[in-house]
């Protein structure tokens, strides 16, 4: 009998090996695709070698290349249930109800039937599985049904630093608008002068003389026009910065995102983090809005994602770029109800120097925030480029933009209201979530 068993085993083993190879080495990987992957990841879903590392790593390959991509920004949400949790021996008896020290048991793949929102792939009452405490204990919590722990406002598995109670109390009081309505504001002007005090504004910009035999004075005289007025030639980028990368002598009539790169860090990766720039972080084709399911203008539909999308040479005006931009593709109800909400309409008069630029809000407010970081011994403002981190879940949205300028009980009520959200935030919640007045009540009940 050994021998048949010796002869499945090779046989089966050859048969792994041949479509492990296969896998890896073909071109075409669609076919060995089981199953769709989530919407976070459809554009890179041929790319096997993303999540699967090795071709006989297993479920632990799998998770490490989950934490390979997310680490970062879990840790910058101040993960509530990260892996450290479960593999305290305390918690033992809740590993063995639910396996949370694996992203792959809660986010599985493959799967789209039994996968949601944000790619759970779990029931909607998880929480109940290891706490179920707080339901039967907690005064404030009773006769709450458990698939409502992590609805809008009041609870997520990672990201609660806008729903902890010590946060929401110290926040309780605050009015729908601030008297000081405003978001950061740049400061690159200061930066730049700390950082190369040296630097001189140019006025001509040097090209090479073949230019003048390919492209008509006209369009070299325009192209020079935008570039003058724009901050590249204020901070002494000439036109050999963009059209020349890495000192090699050669013109490009085109540059693209590597040549953008090397002095924007920060906007190139954070870019390539999120669903604009994604595919390109993996070496793939830029995405395209006829790659997605996502409603887009028709014109739009066989561009290709580069910095070029939204910052058009060589004017590189930002203002262009926070709206004008993003409705040349995006054309679904959200996007184009932009417009006429109150934000929109304080763009405008922004837009047109009637009021501060800080004091209005863009889509770029809301999906390209601003960030405050030390860059060479200087804090910066600098703008982070991956519209997805802080997308979902939109509480998210409510430190890191809405709070500089509203109270926390107004934006979590208007980031709760999916209509209102579908409107671009024209007109009032429809509910008031209790979070705040629940942390109140039991903060009396415990004095
Ligand atoms: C975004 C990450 C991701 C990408 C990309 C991806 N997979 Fe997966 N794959 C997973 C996860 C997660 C599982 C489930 C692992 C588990 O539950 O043990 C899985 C499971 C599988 C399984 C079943 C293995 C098993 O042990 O049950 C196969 C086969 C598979 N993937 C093939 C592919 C192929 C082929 C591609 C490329 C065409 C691909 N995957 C792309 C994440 C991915
Ligand atoms: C016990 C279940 C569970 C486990 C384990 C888990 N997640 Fe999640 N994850 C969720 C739920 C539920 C959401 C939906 C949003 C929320 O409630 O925070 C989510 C949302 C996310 C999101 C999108 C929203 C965000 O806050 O960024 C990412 C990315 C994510 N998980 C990555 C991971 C990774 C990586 C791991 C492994 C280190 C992991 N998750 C482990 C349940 C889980
Ligand atoms: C090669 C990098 C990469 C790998 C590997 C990867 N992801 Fe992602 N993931 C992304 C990017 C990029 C997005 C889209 C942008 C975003 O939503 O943050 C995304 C989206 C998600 C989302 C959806 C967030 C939302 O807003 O809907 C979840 C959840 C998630 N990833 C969890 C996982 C888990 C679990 C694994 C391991 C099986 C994994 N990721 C592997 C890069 C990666
Ligand atoms: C696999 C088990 C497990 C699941 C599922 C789970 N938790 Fe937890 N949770 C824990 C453990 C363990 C702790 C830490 C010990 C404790 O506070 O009981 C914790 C702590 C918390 C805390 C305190 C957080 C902090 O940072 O101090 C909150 C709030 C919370 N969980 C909410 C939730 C919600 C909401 C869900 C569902 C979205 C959920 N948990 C799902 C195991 C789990
Ligand atoms: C900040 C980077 C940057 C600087 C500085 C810059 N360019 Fe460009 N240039 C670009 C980009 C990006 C493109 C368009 C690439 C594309 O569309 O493929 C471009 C395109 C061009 C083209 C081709 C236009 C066409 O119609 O195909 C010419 C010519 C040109 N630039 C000349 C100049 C001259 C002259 C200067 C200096 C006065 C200059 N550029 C400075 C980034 C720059
Ligand atoms: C040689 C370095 C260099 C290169 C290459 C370069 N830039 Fe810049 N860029 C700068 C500097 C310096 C500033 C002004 C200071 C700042 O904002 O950091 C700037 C500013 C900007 C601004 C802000 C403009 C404003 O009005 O506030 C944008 C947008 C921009 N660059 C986009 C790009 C893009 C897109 C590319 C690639 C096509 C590119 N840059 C290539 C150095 C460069
Ligand atoms: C989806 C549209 C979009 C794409 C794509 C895009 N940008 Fe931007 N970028 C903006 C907007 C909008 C602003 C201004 C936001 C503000 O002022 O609040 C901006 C600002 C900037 C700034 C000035 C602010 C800062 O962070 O210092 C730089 C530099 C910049 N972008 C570089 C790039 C580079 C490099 C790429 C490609 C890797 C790129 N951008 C791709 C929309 C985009
Ligand atoms: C050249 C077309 C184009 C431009 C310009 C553009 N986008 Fe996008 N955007 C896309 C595509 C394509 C996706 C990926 C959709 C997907 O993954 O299904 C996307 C994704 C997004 C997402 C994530 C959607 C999700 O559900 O995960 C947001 C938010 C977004 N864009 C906002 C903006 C904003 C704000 C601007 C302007 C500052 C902008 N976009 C400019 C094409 C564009
Ligand atoms: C006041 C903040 C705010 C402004 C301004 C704003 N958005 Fe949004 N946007 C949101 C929120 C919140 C969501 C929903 C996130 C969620 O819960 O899925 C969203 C979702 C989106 C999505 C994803 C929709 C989907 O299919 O899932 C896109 C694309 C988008 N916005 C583009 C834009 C564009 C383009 C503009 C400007 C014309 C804009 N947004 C203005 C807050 C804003
Ligand atoms: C730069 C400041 C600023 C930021 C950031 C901001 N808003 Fe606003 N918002 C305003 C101003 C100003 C108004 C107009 C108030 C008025 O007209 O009375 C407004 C109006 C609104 C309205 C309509 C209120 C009404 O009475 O019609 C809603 C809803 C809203 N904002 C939600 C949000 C949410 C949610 C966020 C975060 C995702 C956000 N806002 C971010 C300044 C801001």
């Amino acid at each position: 009998m050994r021998w048949i068993w010796l002869t499945w085993l090779s046989l089966s083993l050859g048969l792994c090996g041949y479509y492990g190879y296969q896998v890896y080495a073909s071109d075409d990987k669609s076919h060995f695709l089981i199953g769709e992957t989530s919407v976070g990841h459809f554009q890179i879903e041929l790319e096997c070698s993303a999540c699967h590392s090795e071709v006989f790593g297993g479920m632990e390959s799998v998770n490490e290349s989950c934490i390979g991509c997310h680490a970062e920004e879990l840790e910058d949400a101040h993960d509530s249930h990260p892996k450290s949790k479960f593999t305290d021996p305390r918690n033992a008896d809740r590993v063995d109800i639910l396996d949370a020290r694996y992203c792959i048991t809660c986010h599985t793949e493959h799967q789209p039937e039994r996968t949601g929102e944000m790619g759970v792939s779990l029931p909607d009452d998880y929480c109940w599985h290891c706490h179920q405490e707080v339901g039967e204990e907690r005064e404030s919590h009773k006769g709450l049904a458990f698939d409502t722990c992590a609805s809008a406002g009041c609870h997520n598995y990672h990201d609660n630093r806008a729903l902890y109670e010590a946060f929401l109390l110290e926040h309780a009081d605050e009015p729908v608008l601030k008297a000081l309505a405003r978001k950061k504001a740049r400061n690159w002007r200061a930066w730049h002068q700390a950082v190369h005090p040296d630097t001189e504004s140019l006025s001509s910009g040097s090209y090479p003389e073949q230019l003048e035999t390919r492209f008509d004075s006209a369009a070299i005289a325009g192209i020079h026009q935008d570039w003058l007025g724009s901050a590249h030639a204020e901070a002494g980028v000439d036109c050999v910065g963009c059209h020349q990368v890495e000192n090699e002598p050669v013109w490009t009539d085109s540059p693209g995102m590597n040549s953008c790169a090397g002095c924007h860090t920060l906007q190139t990766d954070s870019f390539q983090a999120g669903k604009h720039g994604m595919r390109l972080a993996q070496g793939l084709s830029a995405i395209s809005p006829a790659m997605s399911r996502k409603i887009f203008t028709e014109e739009s539909q066989s561009l290709e994602l580069s910095c070029n999308s939204c910052h058009q040479p060589h004017q590189y005006d930002t203002r262009y770029a926070e709206v004008e931009a993003c409705l040349g593709c995006h054309a679904d109800d959200h996007s184009l109800q932009f417009s006429q909400s109150p934000h929109g309409q304080l763009w405008e008069q922004a837009r047109t120097g009637l009021m501060p630029e800080d004091q209005a809000v863009s889509c770029a407010t809301c999906h390209l925030p601003r960030e405050t970081r030390r860059v060479k011994g200087h804090e910066k403002v600098w703008v982070n480029h991956n519209q997805n981190h802080n997308l979902r879940p939109n509480e998210k949205m409510i430190r890191s933009v809405c709070m500089d300028c509203h109270g926390l009980g107004f934006a979590i009520d208007a980031l709760a209201d999916q209509d209102l959200i579908q409107r671009n935030f024209t007109g009032r919640p429809a509910e008031r979530i209790p979070s705040i007045e629940m942390a109140i009540k039991r903060e009396q009940e415990a004095r």
